[in-house]
């Protein structure tokens, strides 16, 4: 069952224009290589991609920790590696949402051994009451309670990605 948008269309839209407006101040002469979290962070990535202003290339990692659950099985396993070699780039990863922060953690610790020049965290959305390791997050759009959401990159099973609010949801009885 959907909630009322949580987050709207617009207010990620401004959002996103804010993020954009730090991160391009943050790197200003630099070029920056964006490395999105498949699935969730597709429209995220895509949006706040357009809105920089920065020189960017663009790479995927898809890592699973999660299965069909909707709380963390805490595994975490990379189905997808990088193309692009990281040694002496400014990387920023971006994410649709960091919950426990094990998925991130675990990133952040694989990327640090490829020697970036810098590795920031971008996230949508931060859920901060649901953290087990503490995760350094530079750039955050929304800090939401520890509820699950679907919606703007975000499933339950694969569905509602492509809802283009976020809103809260429960499994029916
Ligand atoms: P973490 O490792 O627990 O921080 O979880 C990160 C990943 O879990 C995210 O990239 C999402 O794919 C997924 N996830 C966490 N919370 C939610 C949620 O509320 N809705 C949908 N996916 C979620």
């Amino acid at each position: 069952m959907f909630s009322e948008p949580l987050i709207s269309q617009q207010e990620i839209e401004q959002a996103i224009v804010t993020m954009a407006q730090a991160i391009d101040a943050d790197y200003a002469g630099e070029n920056l290589l964006l490395v999105g979290v498949l699935k969730g962070s597709l429209y995220f990535l895509a949006d706040l991609s357009r809105a920089l202003k920065t020189p960017v290339e663009i790479d995927f990692v898809q890592v699973s920790t999660y299965g069909q659950q909707q709380t963390s099985s805490g595994v975490f396993k990379l189905v997808k590696d990088l193309d692009i070699n990281i040694e002496g780039r400014h990387v920023l990863i971006v994410e649709d949402i960091v919950d426990s922060g094990l998925t991130l953690s675990r990133l952040v610790e694989l990327f640090q051994t490829r020697r970036p020049k810098s590795l920031r965290i971008a996230t949508l959305l931060n859920k901060p009451k649901a953290r087990k390791i503490d995760v350094q997050i530079d750039y955050v759009g929304f800090e939401i309670p520890n509820q699950f959401v679907v919606g703007y990159g975000l499933d339950d099973s694969e569905r509602f990605r492509n809802l283009p609010h976020i809103a809260t949801f429960s499994k029916p009885e």
